[in-house]
């Protein structure tokens, strides 16, 4: 892989755990249960290591962390300053979700690293992984305690995958960087099946439709 395709997607991922740190920071702020405020300052200080970590792995590679991350800030700040869902159930299915996505770019990234930024990336996933089991955990409360919660977590569903096709940090700028790197069937393929093994996990389905905008979200991309 080239260092300038490596730089671009450190840059990428640099910035969107620096965006992760602010949201889990901002969720701490609003959240009134204590115990729920803990987990999620935890989440943030987790967040925040990420990002120092990867800026470090740009320096490392002889890049400038600031210029690195700077073609992202506008569609990563767009992604993540999009309203959040109204309805308590579809948020915690976009979150989830979103940590899916995460992970699911994270362990690709490993595959076509360096070893020392792979050995990061395995410290980072460990993080993830708890992140994601509260997140999914999140879900099945919703889902469980509202009323036609599973049409409510699948509606939530089908507008993250509109949100992740047009906006997300799986598409635009940083997918181009993403692309450069080698391999793209492999990822879209990881991020697709990754999408639909998750709903599944929650009960949420049937996906027909969801697969359906799947594809052609994949056919456009
Ligand atoms: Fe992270
Ligand atoms: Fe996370």
């Amino acid at each position: 892989m080239s260092e300038s395709a490596m730089l671009q997607v450190l840059g990428a991922i640099a910035y969107g755990e620096l965006k992760a740190y602010e949201g889990a920071k901002a969720k701490a702020a609003e959240a009134e249960d204590p115990e729920e405020r803990r987990a999620w300052r935890k989440v943030a200080a987790e967040e925040l290591r990420h990002h120092k970590g990867f800026a470090r792995r740009i320096e490392a590679l002889g890049g400038d962390p600031e210029r690195a991350m700077a073609p992202y800030r506008a569609s990563l700040d767009h992604f993540h300053g999009l309203p959040e869902e109204r309805d308590p159930v579809a948020a915690a299915v976009c979150d989830f979700l979103g940590e899916g996505i995460a992970a699911d770019l994270l362990r690709w990234f490993k595959t076509v690293a360096d070893p020392e930024t792979a050995a990061f990336v395995e410290t980072v996933l460990a993080d993830e992984v708890e992140h994601e089991g509260r997140a999914v955990a999140a879900v099945r409360q919703c889902i469980a305690g509202a009323p036609d919660g599973r049409r409510r977590a699948a509606a939530g569903a089908r507008r993250m995958l509109l949100r992740m096709v047009t906006s997300s940090p799986g598409s635009g700028p940083s997918f181009l960087a993403f692309v450069r790197i080698g391999r793209p069937q492999a990822l879209l393929g990881a991020l697709a099946a990754g999408y639909v093994r998750r709903l599944r996990a929650v009960g949420v389905g049937p996906l027909a439709e969801v697969e359906r905008l799947l594809r052609g979200g994949q056919a456009a991309a």
